[in-house]
């Protein structure tokens, strides 16, 4: 029988599908493993379900001669050396689709929580600051019939959009290949450069993979370039966003706001993001529904098992290594 690690608490029902299959070692906390206990842990297994704060790098994986596959549950796999686990024969897989509406859906709200002052606003009276209705209290601005612009058009940017059509909004986007015109139809959208989406964008839903591409795609420069009034949305990864230049840009309300889910060195912030009264903040919960989050973990867990019975995982991301060398 394969000898699997679960490297973090997941539901019951994971659990007990992956035990019909394997000899499962089992993490059963909320919290992660130290590299060292992980490359200890996984130094017998044949397959391993990962979580994104684990980093599967070449020297962890040189620790574990007999591993054949890494299952993350999460769409984003920006922790795990792909090409290292390439060249040491180890299937790498993650967890598309299941996640994207209720990613959208958190898009929305920093969104309209940003466009609002929902946070600021809580905050004031829970604080007992509020002493009476204003009229020109907490203005805000008009999501509706505003610009929706979306960096990166995949499943959950397409997602995105089509919730726009709600609020009557435009929307536009900018991403490495131009969608089908039939998909633009279906999202409303409309294809942009990248500097007539950062001019033109009321709202900046970022929406894009990590990697070194696009380490920093937003920085001071392309923040220069959105309208004062503008608000920028990141759920997608940390390290997208020169974090650094966006909290100035913030402070200088060279833009109006930001809702951010996701951070450099998370979850080690810049303390100077607790001092902005115009960036909402929330701890990397882009997909963390219930019902989502049962969805991935059960995928990840069909990929283990579809891995080690010898068939092809459903969501391979190095196909080079179908055969394990090992
Ligand atoms: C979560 O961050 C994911 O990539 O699924």
């Amino acid at each position: 029988m394969h000898k699997i690690l679960i490297s973090r608490e997941v539901y019951p029902e994971v659990l007990a599908r992956l035990e019909q299959h394997f000899e499962v070692d089992y993490h059963a906390v909320d919290a992660p493993l130290t590299p060292k206990q992980l490359a200890s842990r996984l130094a017998d297994k044949d397959g391993v379900l990962t979580m994104p704060t684990e980093r599967i790098d070449a020297a962890l994986l040189a620790a574990c001669p007999r591993l054949k596959v890494v299952c993350n549950s999460a769409v984003g796999y920006n922790n795990i050396d792909l090409d290292a686990c390439t060249r040491a024969g180890v299937m790498a897989t993650n967890t598309p689709g299941v996640l994207d509406d209720t990613t959208a859906d958190i898009a929305w709200a920093l969104l309209l929580a940003s466009a609002r002052h929902i946070a600021a606003a809580d905050q004031w009276v829970r604080t007992g600051q509020w002493g009476g209705w204003k009229f020109k209290g907490w203005l805000g601005q008009d999501v509706h019939h505003a610009t929706l612009g979306i960096l990166g058009m995949g499943r959950i940017g397409q997602a995105v959009a089509r919730r726009a059509a709600g609020f009557e909004m435009r929307v536009i986007y900018h991403n490495r290949t131009r969608l089908s015109a039939q998909r633009e139809a279906e999202c409303r959208a409309t294809c942009v450069d990248r500097a007539t989406l950062l001019r033109e964008s009321d709202f900046l839903v970022l929406m894009l993979p990590y990697s070194p591409e696009s380490h920093h795609a937003i920085g001071a420069a392309e923040l220069a370039q959105m309208k004062p009034t503008a608000h920028l949305i990141n759920v997608a990864r940390g390290g997208i966003v020169d974090d650094a230049a966006l909290i100035e840009a913030l402070q200088a309300r060279r833009i109006a706001g930001a809702g951010l889910d996701v951070f450099e060195g998370e979850p080690a912030l810049d303390p100077r993001f607790f001092t902005l009264d115009n960036a909402v903040l929330t701890p990397h919960i882009g997909s963390a529904s219930s019902a989502t989050r049962m969805k991935m973990a059960m995928l990840a867990a069909d990929n283990l098992i579809a891995a080690l019975n010898g068939d092809r995982p459903p969501n391979l991301l190095n196909p080079q290594v179908e055969k394990p060398a090992r």
